[in-house]
């Protein structure tokens, strides 16, 4: 999800409409001790962060009765991954071979972005977190998982690292692995088409592939790696309302 980004562009927020939040945030934030928590969530929530819950409340749903793992390949502060353990707390507590697992750099982009994507402005760094980010994503996760039941079990992990490589240590080491969701949302050609080749053998007739970036005229390496690697005319892509380039396919 972007509203404005690293690099200083901003061509997704309107700034009048950034400049009229603000001052609506700070006077939430002298009264934000006496509300509750569903009405601090409520207040603060936008339009377009609510669609993007609602675009995985929908997607989780349709993986209920179907096995395997969840992984996220792009990560960045984890609010994917927060929402998704909230989802399977709700909706498969008892489900602890729900795995979540998320992969990312956390210190943003690599060396390998692609000349275009140079070009479009895209550098190294771009999307990075904090040193230790994932240290913290880990206790933070952790806590969201203590308020479900089987916490004592670990249904998440985080693997730092370029994707490229790590997915398939990932899938080595973790033989049995089946993926009923995949998202991708690491914005690159090169990662997100080297992670599709790699995961492919490990998804079946009704695993979902879920894509931020399809069609983005800013992020096309992510276009380019699904024309690459799937045969589009067979895919069924659909897109949630309210969302604008996010898409996923239920693979048959
Ligand atoms: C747009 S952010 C992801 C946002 C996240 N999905 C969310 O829901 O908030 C893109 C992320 O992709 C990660 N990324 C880019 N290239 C990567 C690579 N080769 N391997 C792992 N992560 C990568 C970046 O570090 C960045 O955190």
């Amino acid at each position: 999800m972007r509203i404005v980004k690293k690099t200083g562009r901003s061509s997704f927020s309107d700034p009048s409409i950034d400049k009229n939040l603000k001052s609506k945030d700070i006077k939430l934030s002298k009264i934000y001790n006496n509300l509750n928590n569903l009405n601090k969530t409520v207040l603060t929530c936008s339009r377009q962060s609510l669609s993007r819950i609602i675009h995985y409340n929908n997607i989780y749903k349709k993986i209920l009765n179907k096995p395997g793992v969840i992984m996220e390949f792009g990560v960045e502060y984890g609010s994917t991954l927060s929402l998704l353990i909230k989802l399977r707390g709700m909706y498969e507590p008892y489900n602890y071979s729900r795995k979540i697992i998320g992969f990312d750099t956390f210190s943003g982009f690599g060396n390998d972005l692609t000349q275009y994507e140079k070009k479009l402005g895209w550098k190294k760094n771009d999307y990075s977190t904090y040193k230790n980010y994932e240290k913290f994503l880990d206790e933070l996760l952790l806590l969201e998982e203590k308020n479900s039941v089987l916490s004592h079990i670990k249904k998440f992990e985080l693997i730092k690292g370029n994707a490229s490589t790590t997915v398939k240590k990932y899938l080595k080491k973790n033989q049995q692995t089946l993926i009923s969701m995949a998202i991708f949302d690491m914005d690159l050609y090169k990662p997100t088409k080297k992670v599709l080749m790699e995961i492919k053998k490990r998804l079946f007739k009704g695993s979902i592939l879920v894509f931020d970036e399809v069609n983005h005229p800013d992020f096309m390496g992510e276009t380019t790696a699904l024309l690459e690697t799937m045969n589009l005319g067979k895919l069924k892509l659909r897109s949630s309302l309210g969302e604008t380039f996010a898409s996923y396919v239920i693979l048959d």
